[in-house]
C-alpha cells in the first residue's frame, strides 16, 4: 500500500490529508477566521497563522486515518502558487518530515491538484461514482485563478484559456463588497440570488478573444450601475443618484442585483468552456476551485452539460475550497510516476506549469 501524507498551505487554509492507494482517509482543514475583519487575507497573518495550525492539522489528520508516521511512503506539499510566506511554512514542514522519516518529497502544482480533485473518489459510501476519462477539460475557478485546462494523463495538463485580469472567484468578492456585503462575498450572493431574478439587470458581457476570459469590466460597469442607483448600468459616468439613494436601491434590490451579476459571471464562464469542448471535441468537463461550490454554476454546468452531451463531474464539496486532499490524490500519482523533488526545492508565489 502507498501512503501519502499532504500538507497544503498556499493561502488562508492549512490542511493535511492522507490518502491510501488514491483513497481520501483524512482531509482537515484549520481555517483562519482572523482574515474577516480586514476585508481580504493578511498575508502576514496567514503565515504566522500556518505556524501555529500546521502540527496539530498534520497531527489530526493522521490521527483521523488511524495513521502512524511510520507509515506514510511519501510527503506531497504545495510548492506554487500562492502567498509566499504561507507556502514557505508548508514547504519548510514538509521537507523536514521527509527528511526525518527517510521518504520521498513529492512538490505540487496547487492549480494542478484543483484539477485532478476530480479523480478523488467520492466519501459517501454506495454512491455511484464515474470518473472522467483522460482527455478531460477542467474549468477551474477559484479566488486567484480562472483557467480552462486540458488534462491529458494526471502528470499531463495544459492551460488553454485563462483570464487576463480578475480571477471569477474576485469577480464575486469585489461585487460583494460594492454591496457592502462582507469578505468573502462570493458565498453571500450565492445566498441572495437564490431569491432574486437573475434577468432583471443586464450586465455587459465581454468580448475576449479565444478562450481568455476577463472580469475588470464587470467590475466597472457594476460600479457605475450601483452609484447611478440603477438608472444606467452601462460605461456611464455622469452620477445621478445620492449616495443615500444608492444605499437605499441596493437594500431594496439586494436579490435582483446579486442574482444578475451572478448571472453575468456564469454565462462568462460557460461561454468560454462551450467554445473549449467545441474546439477541443472533448466531453468529459469537470468543474474544479472554491468557485465551483456557488449553485447557480453548478445548475447551469450541469443543464449545459445535459445539452450538449458532456459527461459532467464535479468534487465533493470540501475538495473544491482549498484543501490537502487534492495535494494528497496529485502526490499519488506523481508518486506512481516517479516524479519526486530533492530537498533543495523551494516554495514559489508564482510558476508556470
Ligand atoms: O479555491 P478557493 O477556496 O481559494 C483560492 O485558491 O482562491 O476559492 C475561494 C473563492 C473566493 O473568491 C470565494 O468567494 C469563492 O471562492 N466562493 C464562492 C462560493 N464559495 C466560495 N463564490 C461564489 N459562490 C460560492 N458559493
Ligand atoms: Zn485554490
Amino acid at each position: 500500500m502507498t501512503v501519502i501524507l499532504a500538507i497544503e498551505s498556499s493561502c488562508d487554509e492549512t490542511s493535511a490529508a492522507i490518502c491510501a492507494d488514491g483513497k481520501i482517509l483524512s482531509n482537515f482543514i484549520a481555517n483562519q477566521t482572523i482574515h474577516e475583519k480586514y476585508g481580504g487575507v493578511v498575508p502576514e497573518l496567514a503565515s504566522r497563522a500556518h505556524i501555529q495550525h500546521i502540527v496539530p492539522v498534520v497531527d489530526t489528520a493522521l490521527k483521523t486515518a488511524g495513521c502512524k508516521l511510520t507509515d506514510i511512503n511519501a510527503v506531497a506539499f504545495t510548492q506554487s502558487p500562492g502567498l509566499i510566506g504561507s507556502l514557505l511554512v508548508g514547504s519548510q514542514f514538509a521537507k523536514s518530515l521527509a527528511q526525518s522519516l527517510n521518504v520521498p518529497l513529492i512538490a505540487v502544482h496547487h492549480m494542478q491538484a484543483h484539477v485532478l480533485a476530480n479523480l478523488i473518489p467520492a466519501s459517501a459510501p454506495g454512491r455511484d461514482d464515474p470518473k472522467p476519462s483522460f482527455p478531460f477539460l477542467c474549468l477551474t475557478v477559484s479566488g486567484g485563478h480562472t483557467q480552462i485546462v486540458q488534462c491529458d494523463s494526471p502528470t499531463q495538463m495544459k492551460v488553454i484559456g485563462e483570464t487576463i485580469d480578475d480571477a471569477a472567484g474576485e469577480a464575486f468578492d469585489k461585487s460583494a463588497k460594492q454591496l457592502g456585503l462582507p469578505y468573502p462575498g462570493g458565498p453571500l450572493i450565492d445566498k441572495y440570488a437564490k431569491e432574486g431574478d437573475p434577468g432583471r439587470f443586464k450586465f455587459p458581457e465581454p468580448q475576449i478573444p479565444g478562450l481568455n476570459f476577463s472580469f475588470s469590466g464587470l467590475k466597472t460597469s457594476i460600479l457605475y450601475f450601483l452609484q447611478n442607483a440603477g438608472k444606467s448600468h452601462l460605461y456611464k459616468e455622469e452620477f445621478t443618484a445620492t449616495p443615500e439613494e444608492r444605499d437605499e436601491f441596493i437594500k431594496n434590490n439586494l436579490a435582483d442585483i446579486c442574482a444578475s451579476i451572478q448571472h453575468r459571471i456564469i454565462t462568462i464562464l460557460l461561454n468560454k468552456l462551450k467554445k473549449a469542448s467545441w474546439i477541443t471535441g472533448i466531453k468529459d468537463i469537470c468543474l474544479a476551485g472554491g468557485v465551483s461550490a456557488n449553485s447557480g454554476l453548478r445548475k447551469a454546468f450541469e443543464q449545459m452539460g445535459e445539452k450538449y452531451h458532456w459527461n459532467t463531474f464535479i468534487p465533493d464539496f470540501q475538495y473544491c475550497t482549498d484543501n490537502a486532499g487534492m495535494i494528497a490524490i496529485t502526490g499519488y500519482y506523481k508518486y506512481l510516476a516517479g516524479q519526486f523533488s530533492d530537498l533543495s526545492v523551494s516554495a514559489s508565489a508564482r510558476a508556470g506549469w
